[in-house]
């Protein structure tokens, strides 16, 4: 924030350039940033802000053909210059690098990807050919935490192939420039009118006043739209790619209404403190352009939020006292200059900083203060599973091993902090967000702002990443509350500071376990005990707290077996959901003690593993017995040629090396799709346009994994009408059904089942008004439905049948909520109705003297079930291993040390190594097609493959995560002097 003096306005002067082609000049204060001019005066939006600070490169744009953070410099430094912007890559034709991203699946959520198009672009203008590492140099400085890169490299080297396809006919103008006016007009217009006029759904396509007339994705692209019947399996352009390589996308701070007020939010600095303000009113008046001052005493429902119910307990705005660094305690709304020019230095409020308590055995410890009253010991809930009889297993066992792992926070970092604006539409609030859960966002902003859940309207807002985090609100009731109170829009977009400090983070635990095994190498019992850092409110800690019991045990086979999770308050930083709700940390220790386990039992350690393995007819530490689709064994099948070449390959190279030794890892990874024994349903509507149209309404956010694509892909083969004719309404509480929220690996399982059972309705209802037999095939050709039964062929005129409100001929409309039961005291029970199932192997060198280490390739198995669309599984496998390797290697948040993308360290291009992905199809009867869920599982066996490959190569096994260099090097150091 700039640091005039209150109400002051910085001077202004007219700064002339060229944006796309175009000449502008704008009249703003010299010492503005060029990327704020271009989104917020020249509403070139497709230049993305992560950071303001230099570390992750989404603002990157070429001036004068040099790629630059647009944060970093000033607009008065690009007078004279010659910029260009994401949206002046497509020349009428998307470039052979835009092509070539939609192509590779080099995009996700999206939000990285106008930087990383701009800095290849000006790699591919010196060198048409990059090698891999060109691309890696080129493209270091920009960050994307979705993909693992891989795919985005793939792109940038493969972009001639696209180039040489394009023909230089038919370019279209470049968009009038120079004219631009601060913010959108009308964008409240536009909110509800979501429907895409082709196949494609287009957030936000074509309202960008930079946007060109892309009218067609290019030349191979649309071909590969699958025939009908073939959607399943396919691996068409995902349906929303176009607007994430063109800049149209619209993110959380991308459609800022022109008369917004912006609002700031004043955080607590302290762990803990007491606090009390001063004369706000007072305050306000002095400051020109300031309209108010908010506070918990302005809120008129109930100040507590959570996303799981019982547990509610944060407040929106705090009262009287903070809990945590980064707690909203007050909102200032104002005009956006005045809010620019804002020093919030000021501001009436005195702090008492109070005692706090950072590490659950602090706040364990007899007599510690209590974090929540009603909260003794200051613990939030435990979970638990027991099973047969462990300790007699254990003290019976030929081998036992034991052992202990903390691990640390882990920051979600997505690229796109959170951002949004409210408005008042009649009597409903309506609310434009980044969010992975509308519905969910619906409810808890009606409970806080005192309204009935039906005067709330959420209209998500693309989404650039969200991995948990943005399951709960942040930014949602603190607009909501300024829209209410003013009657005027309010816009925020968090600081990446703010973002980090004050939304949730992977949960810091502290595990022991023990496992026994027979003489014969099969493991006859468990003990697992986890601390979980659940910080100052509780957000999804009972999720963590019973879900890791339940998976603790890994996929195998533990027939004596107890673990208990237990969700500690701290006043650290708030702990949720984060891909995994604390398995990947569970898995961490079991599988490292699988690694020892197997040593002294002198097994191969991917033997060891398939001798134990869960398989159809097995039972789990739950007592659930699955009866179908297990495929793990599959998977350590599929990677044993890896194994036996890494294998070879490490022994080879350490035996010609003494400084550096590689090692080889393996971990496996099992993981209930959805909530655990409880209801999670989703809805999906389904209808036939007059038009000609197939219509779906997909509430399920697509955060950038895929599900606009793959739920319309199975959709679409459960009508059995082409993809292609398929238009998508996409999440918006006042339009689609809920498909519940993105998490939990859900939605393919969960939403595609419904996705499968409303496609199969509307095609039986269909069928039934021609009075055809089920194996009648059915095609759209205009506005006729086509039907054809052996010889015959009749053609129904949609045009002439009477529509309903939604404009629908013909409808359907299905739920589905997987089949579970509840666990019982023992945490026996059916927790799921499908599991996903995974194994990698991890490949590294490590540098004794250094203890850094070197990722050489990392091999995965996942099984699937089905796989949908090959492409997006392969890349939400590549992403979650990168996020893997952050976790296990370099990601430590520590409250007020790594507060932001520059010492919060996560995986560049330069750190994922190349990663083979191996699909395994074992179907479960309960999934669409035979799928389940994939997303969270890719992440976890990555860290303690990881873990097992370092012990492998040094022959210590680290036991704080991250193992850094200094931490590798201390385990060297111990055990070179006998500790
Ligand atoms: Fe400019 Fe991050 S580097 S926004
Ligand atoms: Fe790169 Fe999401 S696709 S951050």
């Amino acid at each position: 924030m700039s640091k005039a003096q209150p109400g002051m306005s910085m001077e202004r002067a007219d700064i002339a350039f060229e944006v796309n082609g175009a000449a502008v000049s704008v009249c703003v204060p010299p010492v503005r940033r060029l990327s704020s001019v271009l989104r917020d005066e020249l509403r070139l939006t497709g230049t993305k802000i992560g950071c303001d600070a230099g570390d992750c490169g989404a603002c990157t744009v070429l001036v004068d053909g040099e790629p630059v953070c647009a944060c970093l410099m000033s607009v008065a430094s690009a007078a004279g210059t010659v910029v260009t912007t994401v949206e002046g890559l497509a020349n009428g034709r998307l470039s052979a690098l835009q092509a070539s991203f939609l192509d590779h699946g080099a995009a996700q959520c999206g939000i990285c990807t106008p930087g990383l198009l701009i800095a290849a672009t000006a790699l591919l203008d010196r060198e048409p050919n990059p090698s891999e590492t060109e691309v890696q140099d080129a493209l270091g400085g920009v960050l994307c935490r979705c993909t693992g890169y891989r795919k985005i490299v793939a792109a940038v080297m493969d972009a001639g192939r696209f180039a040489s396809e394009l023909s230089t006919d038919g370019i279209a103008p470049h968009p009038p420039a120079g004219t631009f006016s601060p913010y959108s007009d009308g964008e409240k217009d536009e909110a509800p009118a979501l429907a895409s006029p082709s196949p494609r759904l287009s957030r936000g396509e074509g309202k960008g006043e930079g946007q060109h007339q892309l009218q067609r994705l290019d030349l191979d692209l649309d071909r590969r739209m699958p025939i009908s019947g073939h959607a399943v399996g396919s691996s068409p352009i995902r349906l929303d790619g176009l607007p994430k390589v063109t800049g149209g996308e619209k993110f959380g701070g991308d459609s800022f209404p022109a008369d917004a007020l912006a609002v700031l939010v004043v955080r607590s600095p302290h762990h803990h403190a007491r606090f009390a303000f001063g004369d706000l009113d007072a305050w306000v008046k002095t400051r020109p352009g300031i309209v108010g001052v908010f506070t918990a005493a302005d809120i008129p429902g109930k100040n507590s939020f959570g996303v799981i119910a019982p547990f509610a307990d944060q407040p929106a705005l705090a009262e009287g006292f903070s809990r945590f660094r980064g707690e909203a305690v007050a909102l200032v709304a104002g005009e956006r200059e005045a809010i620019l020019d804002l020093d919030l230095s000021d501001f009436p409020v005195r702090w008492t900083e109070l005692p706090y308590l950072l590490q659950p055995c602090e706040a364990q410890a007899g007599g510690a203060q209590l974090i929540h009253e009603n909260r003794p010991a200051n613990l939030l809930t435990t979970g638990f599973v027991e099973r047969g009889d462990p300790e007699a297993a254990l003290s019976g066992a030929a081998f036992v091993v034991s052992g202990a792992i903390d691990t640390s926070y882990v920051e979600h970092a997505y690229i796109e902090p959170e951002a949004g604006h409210a408005y008042m539409d009649g009597g409903t609030l309506v609310v434009v967000a980044c969010t992975q859960a509308p519905y969910m966002d619906r409810d808890d902003v009606a409970k806080v702002l005192g309204l009935a859940a039906d005067k709330v309207r959420i209209v998500p807002t693309a989404t650039g990443g969200g991995f948990g985090s943005k399951l709960d609100v942040s930014l949602q009731p603190l607009i909501g509350l300024v829209a209410m109170k003013t009657g005027r829009p309010a816009a925020l977009a968090y600081t990446r500071n703010e973002s980090m400090i004050s939304t949730t983070k992977r949960h810091p635990a502290e595990m022991k376990a023990t496992i026994g095994a027979d003489a014969d190498g099969r493991v006859t019992g468990m003990v697992f005990a986890g601390d979980f850092n659940t910080g100052a409110y509780a957000s999804w800690g009972p999720t963590v707290a019973n879900r890791v019991p339940v998976h603790a045990s890994g996929p195998y086979a533990t027939p004596n077996y107890r673990a208990e999770g237990r969700a500690i308050h701290t006043n650290g930083p708030i702990s949720g959901a984060f891909r995994g709700f604390g398995v990947p940390q569970a898995t961490i220790m079991q599988e490292t003690l699988y690694d020892e386990l197997s040593e002294k039992l002198g097994l191969d350690r991917l033997d060891f593993r398939l001798k134990n393995c869960l398989r159809n007819g097995s039972e789990t530490v739950t007592g659930q017995r699955l009866e179908a689709g297990v495929g793990i064994a599959e998977c350590l099948e599929a990677l044993r040629p890896h194994w036996t070449r890494a294998l070879a390959d490490a022994e080879k190279f350490n035996s010609a090396n003494d400084s550096r030794k590689r090692g080889v890892g393996v971990a496996s990874c099992w993981y209930g799709c959805g909530n655990t024994s409880l209801p999670n349903p989703s809805t999906i509507r389904v209808g036939i346009s007059a038009t000609g149209d197939v219509v779906l309404h997909q509430g399920a956010v697509d955060i950038g994994q895929g599900s606009n694509t793959v739920i319309a892909q199975i959709c679409a083969d459960a009508v059995g009408l082409p993809l292609e004719k398929f238009r998508l309404k996409s999440a918006d509480t006042a339009i689609t059904p809920d498909a519940g929220k993105t998490s939990a690996s859900r939605q393919t399982f969960v939403t595609g089942k419904a996705a499968e059972k409303a496609g199969g309705a509307l095609r039986e209802i269909m069928l039934r008004f021609a009075n055809v037999s089920e194996k009648a095939a059915i095609a759209l050709d205009g506005t006729s439905l086509v039907i054809r039964e052996g010889e015959a062929t009749r053609h129904i005129d949609l045009s002439t049948l009477k529509a309903d409100a939604d404009g629908f001929v013909f409808r359907a409309e299905e739920s589905y909520d997987p089949p579970t039961l509840p666990l019982d005291a023992k945490g026996q029970g059916k927790p799921y109705a499908v599991y996903g199932y995974g194994a990698q192997i991890a490949e590294l060198e490590v540098d004794l003297k250094l203890g850094t280490v070197k990722l050489i390739k990392i091999t995965a198995a996942h099984d699937v079930g089905k796989a949908i669309n090959p492409l997006l599984a392969e890349g939400q496998i590549e992403g979650g291993i990168a996020q893997g390797i952050g976790m296990a290697l370099m990601e430590e948040y520590i409250p007020g040390r790594t507060e932001n993308l520059h010492d919060y360290l996560i995986p560049t291009i330069g750190d994922v190594p190349p990663i083979e992905t191996i699909l395994i199809e074992v179907p479960d009867p309960e999934g669409p097609f035979g799928a389940k869920g994939l997303g969270e599982h890719v992440l976890i066996p990555t860290a303690p493959a990881i873990l097992n490959a370092i012990r492998h190569a040094t022959g210590v096994l680290v036991t704080k995560i991250p193992a850094t260099p200094s931490r590798i090097r201390a385990a060297i150091r111990d055990k070179e002097a006998g500790r």
